[in-house]
């Protein structure tokens, strides 16, 4: 019998006494290029094979119902027998279906907005059953970003997408990440760039260049010609590349890794026009496209870099969140993440107002309603002084709620995504109740902190 190297009897450390030959044994041959496509092809099948459990007949996601227990205890605080009676008074309102006769009922999203809204026309006034918006103020542009990668970034951007649409906002989700992860969670279905933030972008330029054009030939120049794939664009709106998901009020503009090739087109079309205002581009089209009037909140994920897609996402957005861990490393690199975010928006500003001086323009200055630090993953037991220490150092900019590590994250398949998404059934309640309130007190801390910019707005507008 061969020696087993990998449990020493002798009690050594289990790198030592590895046999040469047992270690060519074991070894496979050296990997191509082509090497890399079967892996790929591996990681696919199994993917598939994944995504395919618990999908629907069309073979897309379906969202889970919710009980009475969870609508009362979480969606619209009222009494469970106060609830009843009010559907049982009311029955052109949604029933629920229950799974056993007599059993508990359950109902889709869609009915608990519908009954949340009953509530909110009839109910007590003293309870705030819809969520803030002010009447004739635009969306709200929320970024979720940091270079440092697996930091929490997607399913924060995803929980709390989930939570403002559970809380009942109506919210568009966009991946500028070409992992596309946030596009896997929301089920959305991207076949190349065209389908995701691409066009706008591209449209941005070409608009860019049309002005330009009608310029040149005022000037008596000739006109740079628009190549096939930005007259393409330039027919394209959000509402092109925006698709429903499974979620009944959430939308999302998809990724996949075709977007990647953004961050080698854009740097190519500046050089091409200096002038072109780039990191504007996806909030101008957004705007131009009338979301931010259809939408309540825009959460923007972005990949783990400080690229061109990035930089969009983050000038688009009013308010910035970054995650990270309470560990050294984390701490350390989004340090320099910040850093990074000075250079960048600095030197922007600075080469923009150096041209506007001279033409007597007012200058570009960036601005975000917030920018907030987020501890993710927190492990209490082991990260209290390092948080502590965080805390001292960022004082405002740190989140006051830590979001906690929970073991209910990232178990979970294709099919569902995250705590909103899980049935609590399947947990032990303590468990459940733990991580949930986790996740709802992430939420708590970001909608506090959002319906006090909008009221600053408010108040700003009279
Ligand atoms: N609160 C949490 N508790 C436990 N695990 C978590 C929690 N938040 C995130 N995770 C896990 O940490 C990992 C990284 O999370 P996520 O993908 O959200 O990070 P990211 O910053 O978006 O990564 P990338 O930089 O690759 O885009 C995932 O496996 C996720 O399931
Ligand atoms: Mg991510």
């Amino acid at each position: 019998m061969a020696k087993d190297t990998h449990t020493p009897a002798s009690g050594l450390p289990p790198y030592f006494n590895i046999d040469p030959d047992a270690a060519l044994a074991d070894l496979d041959a050296p990997t191509s290029t082509e090497g890399f496509a079967d892996i790929a092809n591996a990681c696919a099948q199994g993917r598939r094979d994944l995504a395919s459990r618990g999908l629907n007949e069309e073979g897309r996601k379906s969202l889970r119902l919710f009980s009475t227990w969870e609508i009362t205890r979480y969606l619209i605080p009222v009494a469970q027998a106060h609830f009843r009676r009010v559907l049982k008074a009311n029955p052109d309102l949604p029933q629920g279906s229950s799974e056993t006769e007599g059993g508990a009922k359950w109902f889709t999203l869609d009915e608990v907005l519908r009954l949340r809204a009953h509530f909110a026309a009839q109910g007590s006034k003293a309870k705030n059953y819809l969520p803030y918006r002010p009447e004739g103020l635009p969306a709200k542009l929320v970024a979720v970003a940091n270079f440092k990668g697996g930091v929490g970034k997607t399913s924060t951007a995803a929980h709390l997408a989930m939570s403002a649409a559970l809380d009942g906002y109506k919210v568009l989700v966009v991946d500028l990440d070409s992992q596309g992860s946030m596009t896997s969670i929301f089920g959305g279905r991207v076949e190349d760039e065209w389908q995701t933030a691409f066009p706008l972008l591209a449209r941005h330029y070409g608009e860019h260049l049309r002005a330009d054009n009608q310029r040149r030939l005022d000037r008596g120049e000739a006109p740079q010609p628009l190549d096939e794939s930005l007259t393409a664009a330039m027919e394209m709106t959000a509402a092109d590349v925006i698709q429903p998901t499974h979620w009944p009020n959430i939308d999302l503009i998809g990724a996949q890794l075709n977007l990647y090739w953004a961050e080698f087109q854009i740097p190519v079309w500046r050089m091409a026009a200096r002038g072109w205002k780039l990191w504007d581009a996806l909030t101008d089209r957004l705007e131009a496209d009338g979301v931010l009037e259809r939408y309540d909140l825009v959460f923007i994920d972005t990949p783990p870099a400080l690229g061109y897609l990035t930089i969009n996402g983050l000038a688009a957005a009013d308010i910035l969140l970054v995650p990270l861990g309470a560990s050294f490393l984390e701490f350390d690199s989004t340090g320099r993440f910040f850093d990074m975010l000075h250079s960048t928006f600095a030197s922007i500003e600075e080469g923009e107002n150096i041209a506007a001086r001279a033409l007597g323009r007012e200058g570009l200055a960036f601005e975000w309603d917030a920018v907030r630090a987020v501890i993710t993953r927190y492990d209490g037991a082991q990260q209290g002084e390092l948080s502590a220490l965080m805390q001292a150092y960022l004082g405002r900019t740190l989140s006051p709620h830590k979001q906690d590590f929970t073991a209910l994250i990232g178990q979970a398949g294709e099919q569902v995504s995250g705590i909103y998404e899980a049935d609590y059934r399947d947990f032990n309640r303590e468990t459940y109740a733990r991580g949930r309130e986790t996740f709802d007190e992430t939420y708590a801390a970001f909608k506090r902190l959002l319906t006090g910019i909008w009221r600053r707005d408010e108040l700003a507008e009279v």
